[in-house]
């Protein structure tokens, strides 16, 4: 029986997390780091602990019905591989759906066109997550660097960011989405005048970055990302570690740094002028890693072994 095998890029929000859940736009743009995942048909009874495995099983084969073969949901053998840590604001669930789909569909012998997938891997991260903008699944699906707002995106060139020296370091503390996207709910429900004014300011800074990024300005990308992590601590979802790692990207002399995703945990992205140095980075943190922009976003695998 073959192997169909297909990956999806991680991604790192630039600007906007928790305010786009509102309707403000956020810019965001897919790593060089990618989650792969392959199906086969399996001839016994597979199950998943994993809710966005079978939410993205249960969803494909609602679209399609059985394989051409009269196999049903329940014998799909999924392997998965990943560059991306889980549960650290790097989008690695949503890659894993978007992945999941792809090869699923190749597996199937359906052709899902790449829009329909992001809608689906919206819907399941819905599902699961409860309250979630779609920025997640968009940007793995499509790649590059992308202004999104409630559903609708564009593009910004890949070449406004190619050659731009971004760091992740990951605080190793893991953080869940659906909790801190819930946290920021509550606060808003109780405080709803000052939280929305924080949006409108988060919004602000998205559309003021858009700008800068156009225009090649790193300084002013570098001191939006600071004023946007200040807003974030705002909203209630930074915490001592992440503070920590902000002040001492600051101290190494960064352009700019802030959470990158949902917080409560996960990583900061952090922006240099050149390349920082091995040792810079271990001082901050001992789990760092250097990332591009990645065009590609969700592609079939040909060669890959998982
Ligand atoms: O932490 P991540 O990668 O799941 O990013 C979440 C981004 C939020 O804005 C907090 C939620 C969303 O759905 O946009």
């Amino acid at each position: 029986m073959s192997i169909y095998t297909a990956s999806a890029p991680g991604k790192v929000i630039l600007f906007g997390e928790h305010a786009v859940v509102y309707g403000k736009p956020a810019i965001a743009m897919a790593i060089d780091k990618r989650v792969y995942v392959s199906t086969e048909v399996s001839d016994h009874t597979v199950r998943y602990t994993n809710e966005y495995i079978n939410q993205t099983i249960e969803s494909v084969f609602k679209k399609i019905g059985k394989t051409d073969a009269g196999h049903d949901k329940n014998q799909i053998d999924v392997k998965i591989k990943s560059d991306i840590p889980i549960s650290s604001g790097l989008g690695s669930s949503a890659s894993l759906c978007v992945a999941l789909i792809k090869s699923l569909s190749d597996l199937m012998q359906v052709n899902i066109d790449d829009s329909e997938i992001s809608k689906m891997a919206w819907e399941i991260e819905r599902n699961v997550q409860g309250f979630a903008s779609g920025i997640d699944p968009f940007v793995s699906t499509f790649g590059g660097v992308i202004y999104y707002r409630a559903g609708m995106f564009h593009r910004l060139p890949i070449s406004a960011l190619s050659g731009w020296n971004f760091s992740i370091l990951n605080s190793g503390i893991e953080s869940s989405t659906k909790a801190m996207v819930n946290r920021v709910a509550r606060v808003k429900t109780r405080v709803p005048s000052v939280i929305n004014s924080i949006f409108e300011s988060i919004g602000a800074v998205s559309e003021e970055a858009q700008t800068a990024i156009l225009v090649g300005d790193k300084d002013k990308v570098g001191l939006l990302m600071k004023i946007n992590q200040g807003l974030l601590e705002s909203l209630g979802v930074s915490m001592p570690r992440l503070f920590d790692m902000f002040v001492h990207c600051l101290g190494a002399g960064a352009l700019g740094a802030k959470i990158t995703g949902a917080g409560g945990g996960g990583c900061i992205i952090c922006l240099w002028q050149n390349e920082p140095t091995i040792d810079k980075l271990n001082n901050i943190c001992s789990d760092w890693m250097n990332v591009t922009v990645s065009p590609d976003g969700v592609r079939k695998e040909v060669n890959e072994v998982i």
